[in-house]
């Protein structure tokens, strides 16, 4: 089947993604959880548990990190899951709108359509989930910098096609390694443990679509789109991962916030976390054709390859 959207590009590899979106819904129809039964939010936040597995602290590994002691260790990470879920929310703000906007008056016949939809349920469930257990974890409200929330408005509003799938994609890659310690982690407060389990889940779904949605779209795409594009989605990249830890984390967790920023960004442990849990994303870049010399200029200052 062929079909043509709006902008006028054929769409020939349409029996393919239908393909993959019908496999996409089976799975959500059999494995999609609802967070407010499934996370136990009624026991009160045990201080003997990290919000997240230690090893991906910002300070971890650093003399600063040794001179702290455990309860401090300990509520440095339930800031910095906060964090990272408060970031998460933020981009999936930014995600469903961008999917909403890509499926406006399209075929709702096609599985592709519906599984779009699904998605930005399963996100809409995903951020209610996060901004409840960032709360639980006792945070304030982290929020990206302010020409970070700016640019995030004007790419929302913007993006279309493959800067926006590669860069839900980035996102999502991301986040993924780092949850999938985080969830089988015993050191780890066991309702973040389930909201992370929940996440991983359902966001292989997600990834599988992003993947498949970048192929497709540049399938039809000239150099110029393409070299654009790759920046773009480099951009993001970088605003979204020098997003997560918000510099407020150190304040609020009692820590001498200049020293800790100081120790934190020059961490190599930390940065070495980042750019193994991103091996796969950026062999996926590659393959695409988005790995250009001026992306990759953000993806190393990102600490991502
Ligand atoms: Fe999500
Ligand atoms: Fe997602």
């Amino acid at each position: 089947m062929t079909s043509v959207d709006p902008r006028g590009r054929t769409d020939v590899f349409a029996p393919d993604r239908q393909a993959v979106a019908s496999a996409l819904l089976d799975s959500a129809r059999t494995s999609s959880y609802d967070p407010v039964e499934e996370v136990d939010w009624e026991t009160p936040l045990d201080t003997a548990y990290h919000g997240a597995s230690p090893e991906w602290s910002t300070l971890y590994g650093t003399s600063y990190w040794d001179e702290m002691t455990p309860e401090q260790q300990r509520e440095l990470t339930r800031h910095e899951a906060a964090s990272v879920a408060s970031t998460g929310i933020w981009f999936e703000m930014i995600l469903q709108q961008m999917v909403l906007r890509d499926f406006y008056a399209k075929d709702p016949t096609d599985p592709a359509f519906q599984w779009a939809l699904t998605e930005i349920a399963d996100e809409c469930r995903h951020s209610i989930m996060f901004a409840r257990g960032a709360a639980k974890l006792g945070a304030p409200a982290y929020r990206p910098r302010r020409v970070v929330v700016e640019l995030g408005r004007g790419f929302k509003t913007l993006a279309f096609g493959e800067a926006a799938y590669a860069a839900i994609l980035v996102a999502e890659e991301v986040l993924d390694v780092m949850q999938r310690d985080w969830m089988r982690d015993e050191r780890v407060v066991p309702f973040v443990r389930t909201i992370n389990n929940i996440h991983v889940v359902e966001e292989s779904r997600h990834m599988k679509f992003a993947r498949q949605e970048t192929k497709e779209r540049l399938a039809g795409a000239g150099w110029a789109r393409k070299q654009f594009n790759a920046l773009v989605v480099a951009i993001a990249a970088y605003a979204i991962v020098t997003s997560m830890w918000n510099e407020d984390i150190y304040a609020n967790a009692g820590l001498d916030a200049e020293r800790a920023r100081r120790e934190a960004k020059a961490n190599e442990h930390h940065k070495a976390m980042l750019r193994s849990s991103c091996a796969g994303l950026m062999e996926f870049l590659h393959s695409a054709g988005l790995l250009t010399r001026a992306a990759t200029v953000f993806y190393k200052r990102a600490n991502l390859i």
